[in-house]
Formats: structure tokens, C-alpha cells, sequence
């Protein structure tokens, strides 16, 4: 069993839980009767989360606001979580916002909070919770990956590779614990109606509409790849048929044409 039974002092601890995937992810865990730990910066939106669960599903829900850029707060939340007498049997790190555009005309402080979060954060509490699930036998990491680390993407490198990061650093980490009782699972979403692209502008947007899923499917078959010990899980069957063009097609050819479409 790749997902951990749902217990009273276990949680799952998702970050990003505010809006769009990872308040999603906190729904539907808390469907299947999981205790959720809800981790972003806006306390109003958590809070307001965390009370509707509890009381539609009866389960724990515990707000846990936090600047995961803030390396001080987000290095003490494994002690946060055991100080609530909260186990973390389940990992969902998803809190991540993407930058668009040349690189050499980037907001540079943006392009590096982007590759702390997306990078430095998944790493960190990885770190923080991987080694007491091992000791357990048991446990469940999904780091919110993107079909964006499948290939280089112009006019949206640091994103890219920022995903290709997460995405390598699951696969790999997945083959050392897979034989341990604990599962990484890569979730590679392609485009998904979330807030994601209110912030900053991003080519994505000008994707046509068959390439978008909504968040509940793409939770959904992110949770059921999980609870199967899968490695990645590219939510959407128009999504995984396309894949392999992204993964495979040679640099020569693929990166001309992303960068005149995404231009
Ligand atoms: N939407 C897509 O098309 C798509 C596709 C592939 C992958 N993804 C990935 O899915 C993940 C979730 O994105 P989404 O689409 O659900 O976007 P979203 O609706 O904008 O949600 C982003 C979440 O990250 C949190 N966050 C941002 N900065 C944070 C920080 N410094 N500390 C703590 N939390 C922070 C936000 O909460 P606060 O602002 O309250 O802190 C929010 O809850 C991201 O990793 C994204 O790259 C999305």
C-alpha cells in the first residue's frame, strides 16, 4: 500500500494549500478521510479551508501559515508539525508560482524565490519528513512536478527547469526508498485552470483549450498514481499522449519551435 491508512495522528501536509491544486489535494485527502496540515502565507484562505473540511469530513485540518521563503520558519516545521502532535504520513510539496518571458529581461529577484520554492523548499522538506517515513516503512511523497520538466522551455527557462529538477529529484530519490515501504511520486500536470497565470504572464496561457484539465481530475489521478507506487503520474490521456513528443523529440528541432510559439 503505497498510501498510508488514514490515522488520528497522522497528517497529510500539503503545501501551496490556499488556492488551485494544493487546496484541491486538501479536499479530496480529507474525502478520503485523511487529517490534512494546510501550509501557505494567506491564514484567512486556510483557515476558511481548514473549517469547511472538518466540517464536511469530520477530519483534523490545522492551518499552517508559512513563508517557505522565510528558510528560518520553513527549517522548524517538522518541529511545528510534532508540537501539534501531528505525525507527517503523507508530503505534497506543490506551493510553487511560474515566471514567463526572455530571461534577459527577467525580474531576477523573482527568477531566484522561484527556484527556491520550486527547488530549495522540495528538497528541504523532503529532507525533513522522508527519513522518519523510512524509519516507519511507510509513507508518501508527492512532489508537484510539471510536464514543463520535460524539455527545455525558451521563454520560460527558470520554471522549466526548475520542474526538471523536482521531476529528476523524485525519480531518483523513488528508486533508493521504493524497497523501504515509501513511494515518490512525480506529479507532471500539463496546463490546469488554477491562479497559477494571474500573477505573472506566461506563454502557457496560449495554449489551446483541449490541452487544459481542471484540478479535481488532475488531483485525482495524482493521488491514485500515488496510492499505486507510481513514479510520475502525467494526469490527462491527451496530456500523456503528447508527452512523449516533449520528452523525446531532439533539442535541434523541439527548441526552435517552442521558442517561436511561446515568443
Ligand atoms: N496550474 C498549472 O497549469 C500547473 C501545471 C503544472 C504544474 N503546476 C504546479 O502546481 C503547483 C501549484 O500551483 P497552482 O497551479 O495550484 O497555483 P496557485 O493556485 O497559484 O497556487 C500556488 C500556491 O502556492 C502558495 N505559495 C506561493 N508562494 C509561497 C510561499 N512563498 N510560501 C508558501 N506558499 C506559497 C500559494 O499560497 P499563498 O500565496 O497563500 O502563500 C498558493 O497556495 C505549483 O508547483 C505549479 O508549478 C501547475
Amino acid at each position: 500500500m503505497a498510501l498510508p491508512e488514514p490515522a488520528a495522528d497522522g497528517t497529510v501536509l500539503i503545501t501551496g494549500a490556499s488556492s488551485g491544486l494544493g487546496a484541491e489535494f486538501a479536499r479530496q485527502f480529507a474525502a478520503r478521510g485523511y487529517g490534512v496540515a494546510l501550509l501557505a502565507r494567506r491564514e484567512e484562505r486556510l483557515r476558511t479551508l481548514a473549517s469547511e473540511l472538518t466540517a464536511r469530513h469530520g477530519v483534523r485540518a490545522e492551518p499552517v501559515v508559512c513563508d517557505l521563503l522565510d528558510v528560518e520558519a520553513r527549517d522548524r516545521l517538522r518541529e511545528r508539525l510534532a508540537g501539534l502532535g501531528l505525525r507527517v504520513d503523507v508530503l505534497v510539496n506543490n506551493a510553487g508560482f511560474a515566471t514567463g518571458g526572455a530571461f534577459h529581461e527577467a525580474d531576477y529577484q523573482a527568477e531566484i524565490d522561484q527556484l527556491r520554492l520550486l527547488c530549495e523548499a522540495y528538497v528541504t522538506l523532503t529532507a525533513q519528513f522522508l527519513p522518519g517515513m523510512v524509519a516507519r516503512g511507510s509513507g508518501c511523497v508527492i512532489n508537484v512536478a510539471s510536464t514543463a520538466g520535460f524539455q527545455p522551455l525558451p521563454h520560460s527557462a527558470g520554471y522549466a527547469a526548475a520542474k526538471a529538477h523536482a521531476l529528476s529529484f523524485s525519480e531518483a530519490v523513488h528508486a533508493e526508498v521504493r524497497r523501504l515501504g515509501v513511494t515518490v511520486s512525480a506529479l507532471c500536470p500539463g496546463p490546469v485552470h488554477t491562479e497559477l497565470f494571474e500573477k505573472y504572464d506566461h506563454p502557457v496561457e496560449r495554449l489551446p483549450g483541449i490541452a487544459w484539465i481542471h484540478a479535481d481530475q488532475c488531483v485525482r489521478e495524482g493521488i491514485e498514481g500515488a496510492a499505486r507506487g507510481k513514479r510520475v503520474v502525467v494526469p490527462g490521456l491527451q496530456v500523456r499522449a503528447g508527452a512523449p513528443f516533449a520528452r523525446y523529440m531532439p533539442r535541434f528541432v523541439q527548441l526552435p519551435l517552442v521558442e517561436r510559439l511561446f515568443r
